[in-house]
This record gives structure tokens, sequence and C-alpha cells, in this order.
């Protein structure tokens, strides 16, 4: 049986672990600095197994040594923000966690991939990347897949069509300047530029940018992780099933879309190997722009980073 882990097994951590069981896709290490905490999770996800019919195992651990020989590594560790913070107001607290991970995983999983979801997830992708000092395509972040996930979900809502007959991605950095492409959107293969107008449009691309604050004011404490986990098991399954299906993930661009040293969403197909192209999508000239806006954003932040 494969073997996966998940260090943080906080709400988004433990229910990653729940979809990798209920998908029996891999073995599950569920790793917390609390002590406790990843024990008592994975025993009681674990007693859902006579009832779910899944047949792969849930550990809890405080001990990193038990991360050997996992295929993927996620990292939900750290801090979430609150209604009244930016992802970005997170830097600080969860650059020291990422780096202290990010060197238990490159001495422990040296061969596996790692998918950072803390936030602000675009610098901490890059974070992770020099600090484990993994190639590019093994180190990548979750955010596009749920982004664009909340993207298809405005749009359904706004014609009244099923959230399937969607198909719809967003680019660019985890943040107020994420870019949801609305040129290459679709209902049931018809561009959606034709069955809305700029303004319903624009509506729908500010509702997704605010989808996840929408769910924070509501409720007040905690974050959003009934989406975010099911973006994170569908990574997971493309990997460890290597489906080289292309999803936008946080990717470290060497020259791509124009850009260098920097980690940003973009389309790439993942299978067995993590990243193995990243897709250079045709946007229009004001999503170029917005993109080009975006990427700075993060380069700015990243500054801001003892690497
Ligand atoms: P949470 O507070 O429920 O869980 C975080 C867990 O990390 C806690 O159990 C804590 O004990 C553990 N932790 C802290 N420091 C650690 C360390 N050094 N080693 C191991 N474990 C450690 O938070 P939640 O809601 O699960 O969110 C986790 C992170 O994921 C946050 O940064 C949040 O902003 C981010 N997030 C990112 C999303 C994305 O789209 N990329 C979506 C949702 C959340």
């Amino acid at each position: 049986m494969k073997k996966i882990s998940i260090v943080g097994a906080g709400q988004v951590g433990t229910l990653v672990a729940l979809r990798v069981a209920e998908k029996d896709l891999a073995d599950v290490v569920l790793l917390d600095i609390v002590e406790g905490i990843p024990q008592g999770r994975a025993l009681d996800l674990k007693q859902s197994a006579h009832i779910s019919g899944f047949s792969v195992n849930i550990t809890g651990t405080n001990d990193y040594s038990d991360i050997t020989g996992s295929e993927v590594v996620v990292v939900t560790a750290g801090f979430p923000r609150t209604p009244d913070m930016s992802r970005e107001d997170l830097i600080e607290k969860n650059a020291g966690i990422i780096k202290e991970i990010s060197l238990k995983i490159k001495e422990l999983a040296p061969d596996s991939k790692v998918i950072i979801v803390t936030n602000p997830l675009d610098i901490m992708v890059y974070l992770a990347m020099k600090t484990t000092g993994f190639p590019q395509d093994r180190v990548f972040g979750m955010s596009g897949v749920l982004d664009s996930a909340r993207f298809a979900d405005c749009i359904a809502d706004h014609l009244k069509v099923p959230v399937n007959s969607v198909n719809a991605m967003v680019l660019g950095a985890h943040g107020d300047t994420m870019v949801p492409i609305s040129s290459h959107a679709t209902v049931n293969g018809e561009k959606i530029t034709n069955l809305m107008n700029d303004e319903q449009i624009n509506k729908t691309i500010e509702e997704t940018r605010k989808a996840s604050l929408k769910i924070l004011q509501h409720l007040k404490t905690g974050s959003t992780s009934f989406a975010p986990s099911a973006a994170i098991a569908k990574m997971i399954e493309a990997i460890l099933k290597d489906k080289k299906e292309v999803l936008p993930v946080s990717a470290y661009l060497n020259g791509e879309y124009g850009f260098s040293d920097v980690c940003v969403g973009v389309p790439a197909r993942l299978g067995r190997n993590g990243i193995g192209e990243i897709i250079e999508l045709d946007m229009t000239g004001e999503e170029k722009k917005q993109f080009a806006d975006s990427v700075e954003s993060v380069k700015e932040l990243i500054q801001k980073l003892e690497v």
C-alpha cells in the first residue's frame, strides 16, 4: 500500500485524511506538534473504516520519523487567518513553521512530492522549495483547484445551471489578486462571454475573490476546510494514480508566462513524478495584465522572506 503523510492535524489536515481514506488511495500518517491530537483523530477516523468500507490504515503521531517512505507529504500546519486578516498577514507566523517542517521532509522523506496548503500559499510554496532543495516539479501548492471550484460555483449560481456543466480556471496568486480566467470559462462547452455580460462576469469574479472571506465572516473563527480538503484529495489522487491531469497549482516558474523565481498558480500536468509540465494558456490582454500584477504581489512578499 502506498503511503502519504499529512503534517498538521487541524481542520484541513484531518479532512484530507478522511477523503484520502474514503477513496482508498493510500495509508495515511497524520502528524501534529500537539500531543494526542493526531493520535486521537487518527483512531476516530480509522474506526469509520468498517462503516465506510475502506481498507487503508490511518495512524497519528508526533514523531517525524513516521513520514519516512511517504510518496506525498501534505503540509497543512500553521495558523489560519481570521476575518480581519489577509492571507498575507500570516507570513511571519507561518514562515518559521514551514521552514522547520521542510527540513524534516528533506531529511526523512527526500523522494516525496510535497503539497503545501499553509497560507500565504504561494510564498510558503517558494519557502518550502528553497528549504527542501527539492526540484521544482516536486514542491507545489494547493490553491487553483479550490479557487476554480469557487469560480465554477459562482458562475453556476448566476446562470442557474448545474455546477458540473461549468468549466472554469483561476490562475495567479491565492489571494485578492487571483485571476479568474473568464475567457476560458464555459458552460456545457459554450463560453460564458456569450452567456453573461461584462457586468455579470465581473460580479462572479469579485464573488470568487471574496468566497473564502464570506465563509470566514459567517464562521468568525477557524477556516474553510470542506472544499480545500476536496481539492487536496484531487491533487493527491492525480499523483498516486499517475493521472497526468491538468490542474491549476501553485508552481515555481522558470520563464513560463515570462516570469522566473516565483511561485504562482498555473495549469500543470500532475502525475507520479509531480509536475510533468506547466501549460501556458492564452489569456486576453486584461487577464495578462492582472496575472502580471498578481505575480508582482507575490514577488514583493517573497522579498520579505529569509530563505
Ligand atoms: P488549524 O488551526 O485547524 O490546524 C493547524 C494545525 O497545525 C494545528 O493542529 C496545529 O497544532 C498544527 N501545527 C502548528 N504548528 C505545527 C508544527 N510546527 N508542526 C506540526 N503541526 C503544527 O488550521 P486549518 O484550518 O487546518 O488551516 C491550516 C492552514 O491551511 C492555514 O494556514 C490556513 O490558512 C491554510 N489553508 C489554506 C487553504 C488553501 O487554499 N491553500 C485553504 C484552507 C486553509
